[in-house]
């Protein structure tokens, strides 16, 4: 039997290089808009650009996909920010006329924090601009097709390649500048590893409405890293030092923790902890899974 095909959207992206690489039993499609990833036997790319309607018309028309895991539009420039909106509604609606299976990838940042740990149900209570888009394209994903699957990661982190947040935490260690870590903002991290297999297990399923996928640990952004200089062989420099949300005077939201009770009763993928996934890599540094 020839297997099914997959579309990647954002494979030049962190979540998207990753998935790709754990999607040995598809026939995988994946995009790009500036950065053309090198070429592979494993994936065919195709550069798209999700804001223009046709252009998406036409990808999904050729590649015909019959899941779509669409991961491009973050919060890592303007111009991914800004095509948040208009990538969902033109994806969402090419992928209704293909009778594609539409897995939108959210975030926990729809939330204002104040409540947390947050269930599915909770109300959106976005304080960035970025929480704002993610939480209108949900709408827009949902509306257009009521099967579609909205997930919402918790922040996302691994180490090869190392992920975002971990790379601007050693930029600033590298550069000698002050890094503050805040004790009093709570996150519930997933390995990138888990949350790639967890969505090409969800690929599979027919789940539909919204899911929270993060890791089983609910930790500070200090702690946490901590942990990631641990998996690293790094030390704590002097210029890493514990701050708080109130100290900086900054509005971000204390309590983004996500209930995942809902995953955790539906996905085979264990949802590691930080504490499970730093204790796995020490003893062994190629651990994948
Ligand atoms: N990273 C996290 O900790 C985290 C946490 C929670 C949720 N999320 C969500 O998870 C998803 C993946 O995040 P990530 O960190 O992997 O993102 P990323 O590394 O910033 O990648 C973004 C991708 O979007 C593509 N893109 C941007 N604008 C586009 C457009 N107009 N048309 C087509 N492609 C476009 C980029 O293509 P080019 O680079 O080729 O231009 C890139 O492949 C995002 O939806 C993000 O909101 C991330």
């Amino acid at each position: 039997m020839s297997p099914k095909t997959l579309l990647i959207t954002g494979g030049s992206g962190y979540l998207g290089s990753q998935i790709i690489r754990f999607a040995q039993h598809w026939a995988v499609h994946a995009t790009y808009l500036h950065h053309p990833p090198t070429p592979s036997q494993e994936v065919t790319y195709h550069q798209c650009d999700f804001r223009e309607p046709k252009q998406v018309e036409q990808l999904l028309k050729t590649i015909r996909p019959n899941v779509i895991i669409h991961t491009a539009c973050s919060n890592q420039s303007q111009d991914n920010l800004h095509s948040i909106l208009p990538a969902a509604h033109n994806l969402v609606r090419a992928a209704v006329t293909i009778n594609a299976r539409f897995i939108h990838i959210s975030t926990d940042l729809v939330f204002d924090g104040a409540h947390g740990p947050y269930t599915e149900e909770a109300t959106p209570s976005p304080l960035s601009e970025y929480g704002k888009a993610k939480a209108e394209s949900e709408d827009i994903v949902l509306t257009h097709d009521p099967k579609a699957l909205v997930v919402r990661p918790s922040l996302i982190y691994g180490i090869d390649p190392i992920d975002h947040q971990t790379r601007w935490l050693l930029h600033g260690i590298d550069e000698q500048q002050p890094v503050t870590l805040f004790t009093d903002e709570f996150r519930s991290p997933i390995w990138v590893n888990t949350l790639c297999l967890a969505l090409l297990e969800l690929a599979n399923h027919s789940v539909t409405g919204i899911l929270h996928l993060a890791g089983d640990q609910d930790i500070n952004r200090w702690e946490f890293g901590l942990a990631m200089l641990t998996m690293l062989k790094r030390s704590t420099p002097p210029n890493v030092v514990p701050s708080t949300i109130q100290e900086s005077g900054l509005v971000r939201p204390h309590n983004l923790t996500l209930d995942t009770s809902k995953a955790q009763s539906l996905l085979k993928t264990p949802l590691l902890s930080v504490a499970e996934v730093t204790q796995n890599f020490c003893q062994q540094e190629s651990f994948l899974h």
